[in-house]
């Protein structure tokens, strides 16, 4: 028996789906559970994870703090309950620096998770996956109002990567043997400047959609004033983004199709299944 944390996001959502669909008993945990199979818990409260946990076998791990800091409390009742998680964590992770010499929030306290998790005596599988295909509905809004995307660092490239391929090596790191103490680091079949990847959108849905550059400060003050993201986040994501434009080009992997037996999906195929969310119908 399987929990899956996360299972009312893009990725957790996924895992529990594929797990049902391969007739493997899990249940998903939300801290406002909708729907068959989902039960109420919440990674900060830990007597509602102890109630989750009672009976499960293996854990699906996403991690939905900005700090390591829970962690430690998390692996006591995790080691009570469980003996394999497989943790989501994030392609910002590197393996030739400690969690403290990361310069990027994200890849330090994805890193610590993984540190505390690599030392906790579970068996763990960690997945490192790139820049999910899912963050182009951040564009959903501006694609539903007209034909132009505004946003800054348009030539920053990334390896888009669809949540289902995420999922599928997850599922396989969950029911297989073959996966313990490994890393799998995972990357979509191609790499996209924002500016292709609204290109793609706009081919995929039909629609002559064109990127428009803005600069960090307009892009600043449009997030501040929309609300989209936390204000502490802003930041954080912009710096994210000046870094990828100086760094070393993305390295393709083909984890997805070796662990899964069939190729990372495209991100075109990602804008064909999302079409619907992408265009509110
Ligand atoms: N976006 C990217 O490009 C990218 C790339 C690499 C790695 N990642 C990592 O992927 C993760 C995000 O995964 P995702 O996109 O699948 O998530 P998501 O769609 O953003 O959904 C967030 C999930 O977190 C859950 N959650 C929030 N607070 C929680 C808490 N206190 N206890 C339990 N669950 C909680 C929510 O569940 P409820 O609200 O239902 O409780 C929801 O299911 C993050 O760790 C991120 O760093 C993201």
């Amino acid at each position: 028996m399987i929990l899956v944390t996360g299972a009312s996001g893009n990725v957790g959502g996924q895992v529990l789906a594929q797990l049902h669909e391969d007739g493997i008993h899990a249940r998903g945990m939300s801290r406002v559970p909708a729907g068959p199979w989902m039960v109420a818990g919440d990674l900060a409260d830990l007597r509602s994870l102890e109630e989750c946990l009672r009976g499960m076998d293996a854990v699906f791990l996403m991690w939905p703090f900005h700090t390591a800091e829970p962690m430690p409390a998390l692996v006591k009742v995790l080691r009570k309950h469980v003996s394999r998680v497989v943790l989501l964590s994030s392609g910002a992770v590197q393996d030739e620096l400690a969690p403290e010499q990361h310069d990027n929030h994200v890849g330090r306290s994805h890193a610590e998770v993984e540190l505390l998790l690599r030392e906790s005596g579970l068996a763990w599988t960690v997945l490192r996956p790139s820049t999910f295909a899912a963050n182009a509905l951040w564009w959903a809004d501006q694609i539903r109002a007209g034909d132009t995307v505004a946003g800054p660092y348009g030539q920053v490239r990334m390896a888009m990567l669809h949540e289902a391929d995420i999922a599928a090596v997850a599922v396989r790191a969950l029911t297989e043997e073959g996966h313990d103490r490994r890393c799998h680091r995972l990357t979509g079949p191609q790499v996209l400047t924002q500016v292709e990847q609204v290109r793609v959108i706009g081919e995929a849905l039909g629609r002559p959609l064109r990127w428009q550059e803005l600069t960090r400060e307009e892009a600043r003050r449009r997030l501040l004033a929309d609300g989209s993201f936390p204000d502490a986040f802003v930041d954080v994501l912009l710096d994210g983004y000046a870094k990828m434009l100086d760094e070393p080009p993305i390295e393709l992997t083909d984890t997805v199709e070796r662990v899964t037996g069939r190729p990372a999906r495209t991100f075109r195929q990602w804008v064909l299944d999302h079409a619907c969310e992408m265009l509110g119908g």
